[in-house]
């Protein structure tokens, strides 16, 4: 067996979906203060995956409090109509799922108008053939290595086929996207996420449900050999 290491730094990004909103502002900005750039920010809409998440309301509250930026993650089923409710300052990047969207060069194009990062979402399911037109587009791929809906799950193996087949896509059509990876990463997962090529690597329930959230955070930058 062979094993490919990745030897390019990865930045981790705290996904607030498990983040105590009883003391969101002094939360984050603990984990700023640990050196946090990027937040991601889950949205879902109860159609898509049987949950609901993150209303645009709570982003204007929190941005006046924080320096870092958001980097959203759409599981809802019609990105055309939720796109525009994030048209914040603090919002970097918003992606949206392959299998949600009915045109999703169009929904790519409404997110770079807004002058944000565009990215595409492909759950482990799904064939990652369904990439295939969008590789030359994109910011970014995030390949979801838990099926979506909720955190602290436990990563799916096979899904790191997927962060591997982007990596190898991308080397082959000379293009630079970056390969984002969330779902089930923490110490145990995060070094075979970022041996598979992730460039960023969201962690939700491995960061928060923790007494120590910074020291968390600063253990998984350890494990991949940043600091
Ligand atoms: C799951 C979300 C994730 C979630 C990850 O559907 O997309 O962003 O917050 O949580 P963990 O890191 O706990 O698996
Ligand atoms: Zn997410």
């Amino acid at each position: 067996v062979s094993t490919q290491i990745n030897k390019n730094p990865a930045i981790i990004m705290p996904s607030l979906l498990s983040a105590p909103f009883a003391r969101l502002g002094d939360s984050l900005n603990e984990l700023e203060r640990a050196g946090v750039s990027l937040f991601h920010y889950d949205v879902m809409d109860g159609h898509f995956v049987p949950n609901l998440a993150g209303s645009p309301g709570i982003i204007k509250k929190i941005q006046p409090h924080i320096q870092a930026q958001l980097d959203v993650h759409l599981m809802v089923d019609d990105p055309p109509r939720v796109i525009p409710w994030f048209d914040l300052d603090s919002v970097r990047s918003i992606s949206i799922q392959v299998e949600a969207s009915q045109d999703l060069e169009r929904d790519l194009c409404t997110i770079r108008s807004l002058n944000k990062k565009a990215g595409v979402v492909i759950n482990p399911l799904t064939c990652l053939e369904s990439l295939e037109p969008f590789f030359e587009q994109v910011d970014y791929i995030l390949v979801m290595t838990v099926h979506p809906g909720e955190g602290g799950q436990k990563l799916i193996k096979k899904a790191l086929y997927g962060i591997k087949y982007c990596a190898k896509r991308r080397d082959e059509l000379g293009c630079n996207f970056l390969i984002q990876v969330d779902g089930g990463v923490n110490q145990d997962t995060i070094c075979s996420v970022h041996d598979a090529g992730a460039d960023e690597i969201v962690a939700g329930s491995a960061i928060f449900d923790n007494d120590n959230p910074a020291e968390a955070f600063n253990n998984l930058n350890h494990l991949i050999g940043n600091q």
